[in-house]
């Protein structure tokens, strides 16, 4: 499995320079990036990739070149829309990452700007992709995706129902569709690309991204258990957020338990569909399940 220091190694390099008269938001824009972070999204685009990638070259000059600067934007997407989440706006919350969050540290406005800066320094970072591969097929449509998953029918959508149902009961279609959007959007984001960015075919791209939905629904109801049984210190950020603001989800709804059952079944399911695949790469599909697994218990 990759760690989180590999991933790092390779989304680091694309980082904005601190300097100029923008240099109090770009410190801003740093400072959540790097604050710290499980970095599962670039990995998840990475291990979809090598999925579809020969070993020889999974880790060539070019092929990383491809493949990188959509790993960097993508965890820059995240960022951004964690520095927004926290926000007194939204969920108002101080700590994340084990660090204060960035309005806590530098100020709302500077905070509101640098999740801004981060949304507009992801497509800035991926546009390398094309520069360094023109015209090239895989590059257009990974930008796509990268352009619609966190957008009004993602990632933002699923932000805004769970906002406006603040203090409200939600339907078991409600909490579908937070869930689908706001948290396994950007997961199915991520797969996609890196399995579009490898060639592999429509069908098996669409598998893929059924993998990162059920991983997706997955990881945000564990990310509600834990925001009620978890520890401040392991997760690096505020349990009991969730209360504080009235929010409703799967775990508060159906209990603990059943939420565990949850996470569990979903879990296997993405393991199922995976182990169904035909892969180039069997090293890769491997890792994934792995860390699919891993993710089912886990307590940060
Ligand atoms: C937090 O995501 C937001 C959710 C979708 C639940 P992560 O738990 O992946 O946060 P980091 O990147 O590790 O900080
Ligand atoms: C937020 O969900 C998901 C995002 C799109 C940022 P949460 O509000 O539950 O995420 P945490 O618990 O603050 O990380
Ligand atoms: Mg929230
Ligand atoms: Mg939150
Ligand atoms: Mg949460």
């Amino acid at each position: 499995m990759y760690s989180t220091k590999d991933i790092e190694d390779i989304i680091y390099k694309y980082l904005p320079k601190e300097e100029g008269y923008g240099k109090p938001v770009i410190e801003a824009m740093n400072y959540s990036f790097k604050a710290g972070g499980k970095r599962l999204r670039p990995m998840m685009l990475k291990l979809a990739f090598d999925m579809f990638t020969e070993e020889a070259y999974i880790n060539g000059e070019s092929e990383l070149e491809k493949v990188a600067p959509f790993m960097a934007a993508i965890e820059m997407i995240h960022t951004y829309s964690l520095v927004h989440d926290d926000l007194p706006a939204l969920d108002n919350d101080m700590y994340r990452r084990g660090q204060l969050t960035c309005h806590a540290k530098y100020g709302e406005d500077i905070a509101i700007l640098a999740g801004d800066g981060l949304l507009n320094y992801a497509f800035e970072t991926a546009s390398k992709a094309f520069l360094a591969f023109p015209s090239n097929e895989s590059v257009e449509r990974s930008f796509v995706i990268l352009a619609t998953r966190p957008g009004i029918d993602g990632m933002i959508g699923g932000q805004v129902l769970d906002v406006t149902m603040s203090g409200k009961e939600l339907t078991e279609e409600q909490i579908d569709y937070i869930n689908l959007n706001k948290t396994a959007a950007l997961i199915e984001c991520s797969m996609g690309i890196g399995a579009t960015l490898a060639g592999a075919s429509k069908e098996d791209t669409d598998a893929v991204i059924q993998v990162a939905r059920c991983v997706g629904l997955a990881f945000q109801v564990q990310d509600d258990v834990l925001d009620i049984i978890g520890d401040e210190a392991k997760l690096g950020k505020p349990v009991n957020s969730d209360e504080k603001n009235a929010k409703y989800n799967y775990a508060t709804i159906h209990g603990i338990e059943k939420a565990k059952e949850y996470v569990n079944t979903m879990s296997k399911k993405a393991n199922n569909i995976l182990k169904s695949l035909q892969v180039v790469n069997e090293p890769a599909r491997e890792k994934l399940m792995d860390l699919i697994n891993t993710l089912i218990n886990r307590d940060y």
